[in-house]
């Protein structure tokens, strides 16, 4: 029979079983999905026990994604320009890569929550893997300006070579943030949340009727949060949304069936744990 998993280190935390099983439920399918713990050196090896016994699909989190793209025959463009593979999908008996996590942040902002993103001047802060992710997406959708701002600057250099944008993109040092002036979006896409450390950023950077999103979900998106509810920004949200709706793209690959991704954004959100 058909499996489908999550492969992440660690994973027991992850969100995607519950969401494709809410998934499934709308449609009345019946749906084999797991997490699976896999160390990133004994990655491959667990992804091919998992495809040779039945795995057809895949949804690959931290620190596996750059991993992924080098375990797959074929890889969509998208994945290709953000260096990082989040859907896998079985293709005979090959794995193809695709990256649905920047689609999944501007259907979150610009479809489910109708913000118009066209033209707003964003800071994106942090140029790893998840900033990789988002970046194309946020060109695509219309984004007026996009400032990369990386404590090692040099990774956000090299981001803004690889979008090669250089009209629209622009990178600045984190001590030339209070020089910047203000944003209309702010995209925290550093890991600094998720390892306890805050992030000193000065107020001047909240543009007025700004948006801030996290592309951390839960605790780790709270101190950034908390900043952006100082700043006086009142859009402020976490990337609990953009992980439903990446969900939901990958759904939309494997199954060929688009999910409604409201109710189960709503019943995450305001789940007890
Ligand atoms: P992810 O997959 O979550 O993007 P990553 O690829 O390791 O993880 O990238 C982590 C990002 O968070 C990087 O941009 C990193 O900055 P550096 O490139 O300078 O390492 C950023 N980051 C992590 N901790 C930070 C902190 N305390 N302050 C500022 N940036 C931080």
């Amino acid at each position: 029979s058909h499996r489908y998993a999550v492969f992440g280190h660690p994973v027991a935390h992850s969100l995607s079983p519950r969401i494709h099983a809410a998934f499934a439920a709308q449609f009345g399918m019946a749906l084999e999905f797991v997490a699976m713990d896999a160390p990133p050196d004994q990655f491959g090896q667990v992804l091919a026990r998992f495809a040779a016994t039945g795995g057809r699909g895949a949804s690959v989190t931290l620190p596996l994604k750059e991993l992924a793209l080098d375990l797959c025959a074929e890889v969509s463009a998208r994945a290709r320009r953000a260096g990082a593979v989040n859907t896998l999908l079985r293709h005979g008996d090959a794995w193809q890569g695709d990256n649905t996590d920047g689609i999944g942040l501007v259907h979150d902002l610009a479809e489910r929550r109708r913000l118009d993103l066209r033209g707003r001047r964003v800071l994106l802060l942090g140029a790893g893997g998840a900033a990789r992710g988002v970046a194309p997406a946020l060109l695509d959708a219309g984004v007026g300006e996009l400032w990369i701002v990386n404590r090692t600057p040099e990774k956000a250099d090299t981001l803004a070579d690889a979008l090669g944008e250089p009209g629209r993109v622009h990178t600045r040092y984190w001590s030339d943030l209070a020089q910047l002036g203000g944003f209309d979006m702010l995209v925290n896409a550093t890991s600094a949340g998720r390892g306890g450390g805050g992030l000193d950023l000065p107020f001047s950077l909240a543009g007025n009727r700004a948006l801030a999103v996290d592309l951390n979900y839960g605790e780790a998106a709270v101190s950034f949060l908390a900043w952006a509810g100082a700043a006086g920004i009142q859009h402020r949200f976490d990337g609990l949304g953009m992980l439903v709706e990446q969900a939901a793209e990958a759904f939309a690959l494997w199954h060929g069936k688009r999910p409604d991704t409201d109710e189960v954004y709503e019943a995450l959100s305001s789940r007890a744990d």
